[in-house]
């Protein structure tokens, strides 16, 4: 059986070489070098899904690029947050490249994301990063926003616009015992529902409930965190989390100038390559949002003082249960 899978990856090798080889004409040649690692990362650890292995790989990113304050220190966007032991990341792609090159190409697999740019040429990370420079779920709207400030110089609207990628998400450790709990009813296409159903009341836990950080979801078998929660019904926030609810074009837009921007703290964009033509396009979304099944306007908990919560169709049938993400090997 093993025998059978390293033969069969080693036939498809050359088709992956390939592949790379063609594509070489179109990106410049400082970052050819990344074309095999792309298909590598797109076809073994993606598998080419926007599942877990992909989820992970887009919430590093974050872990990697806010650690680093005015004071503390950290160095950003090191890829310092990287563990050396493990196999996936031992590229040829430098370590404080790979977490952004990953994190961009996880977006590759998710129906609806936004080609995000991607610069190369990170010097090797110096030390770890403080430890406490991470927004918990627990954090108020305030301290989240401060921190985020000071780690990155966001705005409330960036903020909010980087949460697009809780579309794209769910939680292995909020709920003991609970893996891949999604925090929308969509988490392998990148759109909009998470805008829609964090505003949705909460009535229900997918578990027993009464978790640090999660409060009442509107769906079964999806979880809420308390701050995407508090962000919806906040100000200065709230009208931003409101204006992406099937608005896909200007958060992935929004999202995308956000997320390039957190690729680049604690580095200087000059002394960059780009090398955004390595990362392929995501497939296209073309659907609306939605009200999930028995769930319609009436359950909006309006908080946005200055617009009207958008009339979104509601699906037919009975009210979802929505299956856990599958979980990645060893992830
Ligand atoms: C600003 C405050 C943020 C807070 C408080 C927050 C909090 C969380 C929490 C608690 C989880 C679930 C962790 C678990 O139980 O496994 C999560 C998942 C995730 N977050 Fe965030 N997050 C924030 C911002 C971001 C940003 C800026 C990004 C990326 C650009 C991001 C991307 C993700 C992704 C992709 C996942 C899913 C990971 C997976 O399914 O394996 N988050 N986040």
């Amino acid at each position: 059986m093993v025998f059978k899978s390293i033969s069969a990856l080693v036939l498809a090798l050359p088709v992956v070489l390939g592949a790379a080889i063609d594509r070489r004409a179109t990106v410049p040649q400082e970052c050819a070098f990344l074309l095999p690692i792309v298909d590598d990362l797109m076809n073994n650890l993606f598998e080419n899904e926007c599942g877990d292995a992909a989820h992970g790989a887009l919430r590093l990113t974050f872990h990697d690029a806010i650690g680093i304050d005015p004071t503390l220190g950290g160095g950003g966007a090191d890829g310092s947050i990287i563990t050396f032991n493990s196999t996936e990341l031992t590229f040829a792609a430098n370590d404080g490249d790979f977490v952004f090159l990953a994190g961009s190409l996880s977006l590759a697999t998710c129906e609806g994301a936004p080609q995000v740019k991607l610069a190369i040429g990170r010097p090797q990370p110096i030390a770890a990063s403080p430890d406490l420079l991470v927004p918990e779920p627990f954090d108020d709207v305030n301290k989240i926003l401060a921190r985020m400030a000071a780690g990155g110089n966001f705005s409330p609207q960036e903020v909010i616009a980087l949460l697009s990628s809780h579309s794209v998400a769910g939680a292995d450790t909020i709920i003991p015992g609970l893996a891949g709990i999604p925090f929308d009813s969509t988490p392998s296409v990148f759109d909009t529902q998470v805008f829609v159903e964090v505003q949705l009341r909460g009535t229900t836990f997918t578990g027993p409930g009464g978790n640090q950080g999660e409060v009442m979801t509107a769906i079964q078998g999806t979880t809420r965190l308390q701050s995407d929660h508090n962000f919806a019904r906040s100000t200065p926030t709230d009208c931003f989390w409101q204006s992406f609810a099937n608005n896909q074009q200007q958060m992935t837009e929004q999202f995308a100038a956000a997320f390039f921007k957190m690729s680049l703290l604690g580095q200087n964009e000059n002394d960059l390559i780009d090398c955004s033509s390595v990362i392929p396009p995501a497939p296209t979304f073309t659907g609306n949002a939605f009200f999930p099944p028995s769930l319609t306007h009436n359950d909006v908990e309006q908080a946005c003082a200055t617009a009207a919560f958008p009339n979104l169709p509601t699906l037919p049938g009975p009210p979802e249960v929505v299956p856990p993400i599958p979980q990645a090997d060893g992830s």
